[in-house]
């Protein structure tokens, strides 16, 4: 189902509307908490997921400059002008969907993206056969804030976002046979990062 804008393949449209507060906040506190978690892993490789406009994987790359890093979208317009606008070194944009790759990487990232992919039965089973050592997942748990962006969210793209409670999400992991180590980011969203780990922590 199609919303208002053909969102996601509209990629400035997404950055302008994280200009809306308190979302762009909210967005860097959970960015900055993602950040430290993964230069605690210090991955040689990263692949993230839904990747979008790219800026992000261009913080991951410069802050680990010894990783290859690849950011993957599943739409050609986000890959393309991510590709345009974040010339890194150690950097390069791929488009896929998450359920059709066959190789993952030491680490994964899926910031923003779990949120809509949870509910599907497979998503965690893929998440496992992507990830060689940890995976790092953003989410937010539900308030009246979380509900009501998920309305406005629905209105503008058509597409569902799911929050996930943070005990939800670890029974999840930890029936595929991941460890799960939750960092709580903002009470206003209940926002979180999960620390998804194959052989404990
Ligand atoms: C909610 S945004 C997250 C963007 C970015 N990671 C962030 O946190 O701002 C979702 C992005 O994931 C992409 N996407 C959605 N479903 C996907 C899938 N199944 N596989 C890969 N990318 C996907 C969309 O094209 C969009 O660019």
């Amino acid at each position: 189902m199609r919303g208002l804008f053909h969102y996601y393949e509209t990629p400035r449209f997404r950055e302008i509307a994280f200009l809306l507060w308190p979302l762009l906040f909210l967005k860097l506190a959970t960015e900055k908490a993602t950040l430290r978690a993964l230069r605690a892993i210090n991955p040689s490789e990263v692949m993230e997921i839904g990747g979008g406009w790219g800026k992000f994987a261009r913080q991951v790359a410069l802050l680990l400059p010894r990783a290859r890093v690849v950011s993957v979208d599943s739409e050609p317009a986000m890959t393309r002008v991510a590709a345009r606008h974040n010339r890194v070194r150690n950097l390069r944009f791929v488009t896929g969907d998450f359920y059709d790759l066959e190789r993952g990487a030491e680490c994964v990232l899926l910031s923003g993206l779990f949120v809509l992919l949870w509910p599907r039965e497979d998503a965690m089973a893929q998440l496992w056969k992507l990830t060689g050592r940890a995976a790092v997942v953003t989410l937010t748990g539900s308030t009246w804030f979380t509900r009501a962006l998920r309305h406005f969210h629905h209105a503008t793209t058509g597409l569902e976002i799911r929050t996930i409670e943070p005990e939800e999400f670890r029974e999840l992991a930890e029936s595929q046979g991941f460890s799960c180590e939750i960092i709580p980011v903002h009470g206003f969203e209940r926002s979180y990062v999960a620390v998804l780990r194959k052989d404990g922590p």
